[in-house]
């Protein structure tokens, strides 16, 4: 116990208490508030050899009263109305120059509003890895100002994880940055979950393989491009049983997901930013779809279920599927990035976003290696044009095509494999059809077209 501890956490939840232990394990001390104070109990009472670096506080004058100033606390409380409600009971309590971090799954809208709103030093810093990467190395993505990163940045890369060494922590830009950025981290995320469990769907209904089986194909899939945590976790828990009945853990769970929003928010704002993300859309789609059990049920009654089919295209051809399908999900994904960029007036480091995404967080993969290469040899280069990927995408863009064709000939629903094949061959048609969208436009509102010979606001005859 210190009597001026390096921070402050609030909020020792499951995130926020691995958050506290990784801290206290890399050297820093730090004072621990929970509202409730038998948590805040307990968590210091398991510390171990940690507990010396744990100062555990009653209230919140007294985590105040810990800390070295100008001081700095963490929050890792729900998102939300209670992240304002903190700062409310907080702020009175600090000096001016005191700095508050909001390492939850912040909307960044509210972390600008927050940033902005005068009433102190304040940080929204995006941190993704779930409990084990909280506990044992995230990767942080944070948002401010740079003077404020730079009074934690000590902390912050010795609790991150490590690629090689190199730190998975790095300021992305001003305001909302962090939070912005772990927000598109989240939807891609949810549309790498997507795409793989399309591709189990396949496995399982089109192929009529058992969940032990699908695993050994995940687990080598594994060991070639698609070496990921979210390809080894799916094999993972195709290979699991369940504890009471001794069942494939997937034949016991039901098919409907829970999500929390940062993908919805990822599909919102990419409208807003008029960055199309496709696959991360139909991901949400899907899980909205996912969770109507019953309506699904009744549809299956009146439709009957998509055939039981025995698929021709092997593994191989489905490992292609989904190689391809990644890097258009991601390329997606950077392009909303870049989209901030040009919007917000930021400056996101896209490479070191790439780089910062190889360890620690939930999409860390290899190919996030060849992909900070890619950004930083080409900057301002959608990913799926630059050397490394179009040529990835040339190898595999017809796997992917016939998997989508061979399951929707089947009535089997690959939503997010389909959306990346479909921006796909949208980004790839120089003369599109929305020369047919103009000309409706301009039938029924009068709105003008572009003509091609460069004259704008034209008109059809129909104008009179
Ligand atoms: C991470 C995860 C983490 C969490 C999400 C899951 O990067 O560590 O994304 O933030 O698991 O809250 O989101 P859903 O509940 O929306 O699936």
């Amino acid at each position: 116990m210190s009597d001026t501890s390096r921070i402050g956490l609030i909020g020792l939840g499951t995130m926020g208490a691995a958050l506290a232990s990784n801290i206290a394990e890399k050297g820093f001390d730090i004072a621990v508030f929970n509202r409730t104070t038998q948590v805040t109990h307990d968590f210091a009472a398991g510390a171990g050899d940690l507990a010396p670096r744990i100062t555990p506080t009653e209230t919140l004058e007294e985590l105040v009263a810990a800390l070295a100033t100008p001081r700095a606390i963490i929050l890792m409380v729900p998102a939300g109305a209670a992240v304002d409600d903190q700062i409310d009971a907080l702020r009175p309590l600090l000096d001016d120059g005191d700095l508050i971090i909001d390492c939850g799954n912040a909307n960044f809208h509210d972390t600008d509003r927050r940033v902005a709103d005068d009433r102190g030093p304040f940080l929204g810093v995006g941190v993704s890895g779930g409990e084990e990467g909280a506990r044992h190395g995230p990767s942080i993505m944070g948002g401010g100002d740079p003077a404020h990163w730079a009074r934690v940045e000590d902390i912050m890369l010795a609790i991150a994880a490590k690629h090689q060494g190199d730190p998975c922590a790095a300021l992305m830009g001003p305001g909302g940055a962090g939070h912005f950025v772990k927000m598109v981290h989240n939807g891609i995320e949810y549309a790498d979950m997507q795409m793989i469990a399309e591709v189990y769907g396949i496995l399982r209904d089109g192929h009529g393989m058992g969940p032990d089986a699908i695993g050994d194909v995940f687990d080598a899939w594994n060991r070639g491009p698609l070496e990921s945590y979210l390809i080894e976790i799916s094999g993972k828990v195709a290979h699991a049983r369940d504890v009471a009945t001794g069942e494939p853990l997937l034949s016991v769970i039901v098919d409907a997901a829970g999500q929390k929003g940062t993908g919805r928010w990822t599909a919102i704002e990419s409208q807003h930013r008029l960055a199309p993300v496709p696959a991360i859309e139909a991901a949400v789609v899907a899980r909205n779809l996912s969770a109507r059990r019953d309506e699904r049920a009744a549809t299956e009654d009146v439709f009957g279920p998509a055939p039981q089919a025995f698929y021709t295209l092997d593994h191989a051809t489905l490992e292609r599927a989904l190689i391809a399908g990644k890097v258009l999900c991601y390329a997606q994904g950077f392009e909303m990035l870049s989209a901030a960029t040009r919007d917000f007036g930021w400056d996101l480091p896209m490479s070191r976003i790439a780089q910062i995404w190889r360890q620690g967080c939930i999409i860390r993969s290899t190919m996030l290696d060849d992909m900070a290469a890619a950004l930083d040899a080409q900057p301002g280069t959608n990913l799926m044009r630059t050397e490394t990927f179009s040529a990835i995408l040339k190898d595999n863009h017809d796997a992917l095509r016939r998997v989508v064709a061979e399951a929707t000939l089947n009535g089997h629903p690959t939503p997010a494999l389909s959306s990346g094949l479909a921006y796909f061959d949208n980004m790839r048609t120089a003369r599109g059809t929305a020369n047919m969208i103009q000309a409706q436009r301009d039938f029924f509102g009068l709105h003008g077209f572009v003509h091609i010979n460069g004259e704008t606001d034209q008109h059809g005859p129909w104008a009179g």
